[in-house]
């Protein structure tokens, strides 16, 4: 039996739980993947197509696999103020990529996040959970760099 359905068999099929069951998926995987969406419907007897209606209807639902490092972009209040739009724009250049994508090695994802809770560190981005704070371009890059080589920085 597949880790899908293996996931998938502790829910009912009843079809009020196509949520659950995607939230399943995506906090185990990550994302949803098109194998995860064949799963799902066949779980549910549904089509795929309703399965990928509902993925696209809700923001927290990702198609996309998420890189080894998500690098998350405070765009709350503060942040905003301090320049968060230069943030992104910084990562977007370096990256190739812009909010919501991986990049072509899966090693980097990027997302827009509301307040992370340190504004007086302001701008602040986090990856995997790791917050750095006043950041301006070089210290940003570095942070990449850091990254890139393997480690944390
Ligand atoms: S607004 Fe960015 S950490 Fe609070």
């Amino acid at each position: 039996m597949s880790h899908l359905s293996e996931l998938l068999r502790k829910i009912d099929t009843d079809r009020s739980n196509l949520i659950k069951a995607l939230q399943a998926v995506q906090t185990d995987e990550g994302y949803i993947s098109n194998a995860a969406i064949e799963a799902i419907a066949h779980h549910f007897t549904i089509a795929t197509v309703e399965v990928e209606g509902v993925v696209s209807f809700y923001a927290q639902f990702k198609r996309v696999k998420p890189g080894k490092y998500k690098i998350s972009v405070c765009d709350g209040t503060a942040c905003h103020i301090k320049g968060a739009s230069l943030v992104t724009g910084w990562l977007s250049e370096d990256l190739g990529i812009k909010d919501g994508q991986t990049d072509k090695e899966g090693l980097f994802s990027l997302e827009t996040v509301a307040c992370l809770g340190c504004c007086s560190l302001a701008p602040v981005i986090s990856v995997n959970g790791k917050v750095f704070g006043n950041l301006d371009r070089k210290g940003l890059l570095k942070i990449l760099k850091d990254y890139r080589k393997g480690g944390a920085a």
